[in-house]
């Protein structure tokens, strides 16, 4: 199987473009990776991965941000604003707390539009200025439209966004809205937007931008990356575990690539890969379902619903890459009510770090895990977070204090403050 941790080094097809190529994972059709715009096989409509003739070494690694990592992704630069070095945060009360060797926060909200989408546009939109298309467009829970809506405009380029009405938090609309996106509000989920979204671009009306553009995904490769390399500086070794929330398993999928890339170039032991675990929440969970049962193919709930907008998926679309990595990483998946989600929140807050409520799943998630046992006392673990606190400013605000109207004068604060 191509996306088994001990797979070899494929051979380099005719149609390798200085040495990148496309492959499809379920066929392994091999296509030239700029000669046309395409997303899935051509012969079976399998999900399609950027394959390379070289991988990198640590040492090959420099400079800083996604393009300190060039040499694992298909270009030297992008269309960039600085993505990526985001902080990787010590929370030592809540390490305590929650029991383990080690907890770092991987605070993905640290990037430029506040999200970790960042480091799969400006992979993304580089290639579309490859492939010389004019518009680009994507489904979105708010955080990827923000994205390209900032990359696109960085670029030159038009982008067109379809959103689920209603069920956006308000930072990514502004956000979208201001870098110029044109804002269609579809009457339907986010899943029902990527149909139309797929549709679209099938009949070339735009460059599609969503994770199922397996450019994307290498940029997003290097949150792992990143992950790995603090690690071995700061504790010698690479993390036990990486927790991170899930909606169309693009980041899971991402940083298995990842792995199995380093593995490949003999830079990681397959023994030491970290146990990629993923987060839903209960009301959107179809990968834990899949996960839970030792299913193949995961089932498309049509009804989902949760207070992690960003999250909100019932169609996770990178599925057949990221069921692989949970399984062949030993991690596992695991569902968390939206009360636990907001505790989350709060216990992140108090420690200085603010994030929108799906990157707090993330945590939520590696507490009720500790709590069952299945992750252990004496594990490193890193928790993804996944977007910034001020991308959802009313969820922020509802899981936070409420304001105290006092008078105006200091006599009466006072009066107010000593009661
Ligand atoms: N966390 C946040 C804050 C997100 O915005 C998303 C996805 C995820 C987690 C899930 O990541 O899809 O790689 O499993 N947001 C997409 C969007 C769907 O449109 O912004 P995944």
């Amino acid at each position: 199987m191509s996306l088994s941790l001990s797979a070899d080094q494929p051979d380099v097809p005719a149609d390798a473009d200085e040495g990148v190529w496309l492959e499809c994972i379920e066929c392994g059709e091999t296509f030239a990776p700029f000669a046309d715009v395409r997303y899935t096989c051509d012969d079976c409509d399998g999900l399609l991965e950027v394959r390379y003739a070289d991988l990198p070494t640590f040492d090959d690694f420099e400079g800083e941000g996604v393009w300190r990592y060039a040499d694992a992704l298909p270009f030297d630069d992008g269309v960039s604003i600085q993505e990526g070095a985001t902080p990787l945060y010590e929370v030592p009360r809540l390490e305590d707390d929650v029991g383990v060797e080690a907890l770092r926060i991987k605070h993905e909200g640290m990037n430029p539009t506040g999200s970790f989408k960042d480091r799969g546009m400006t992979v993304g939109v580089r290639v579309a200025t490859e492939l010389g298309v004019g518009r680009l467009a994507c489904a979105s829970t708010g955080n990827t439209s923000a994205a390209l809506a900032a990359y696109g405009s960085r670029g030159g380029m038009e982008t067109l966004v379809l959103l689920p009405a209603g069920k956006v938090a308000a930072g990514k609309i502004a956000q979208a809205s201001l870098h110029g996106a044109r804002i269609l509000e579809v009457d339907g989920n986010f899943d029902a937007c990527l149909d139309i979204v797929q549709e679209l671009a099938r009949q070339g009306e735009a460059y599609l931008l969503n994770s199922l553009n397996p450019f994307r995904l290498e940029g997003q490769k290097t949150i792992g990356l990143e992950i790995l390399e603090g690690f071995l500086s700061d504790y010698g070794t690479v993390p036990d575990r990486i927790v991170l929330p899930v909606g169309n398993a693009g980041n899971t999928s991402a940083l298995y690539k990842a792995f199995r890339e380093l593995v490949q170039a003999g830079e990681l032991d397959e023994s030491d890969v970290p146990k990629l675990t993923g987060v839903q929440a209960e009301g959107a969970a179809p990968m834990v379902e899949a996960i839970q049962n030792g299913a193949d193919e995961v089932r498309r709930w049509d009804d989902v619903e949760t207070r992690a907008t960003a999250i909100r998926i019932g169609n996770p679309v990178n599925a057949p890459k990221a069921l692989p990595g949970i399984r062949e990483t030993d991690g596992t998946a695991v569902s968390v009510s939206d009360e636990r989600i907001t505790e989350a929140q709060r216990d992140l807050a108090s420690e200085g770090i603010g994030v929108e409520p799906a990157s707090a799943a993330s945590v939520a998630g590696l507490r009720k895990l500790r709590a069952e046992g299945i992750v252990a006392d004496d594990e490193r673990v890193a928790c993804l977070t996944t977007g910034h606190l001020l991308k959802d400013p009313d969820a922020a605000a509802a899981a936070g204090r409420d304001s105290e109207p006092v008078p105006a004068d200091t006599d009466g604060v006072l009066e107010y403050l000593r009661e």
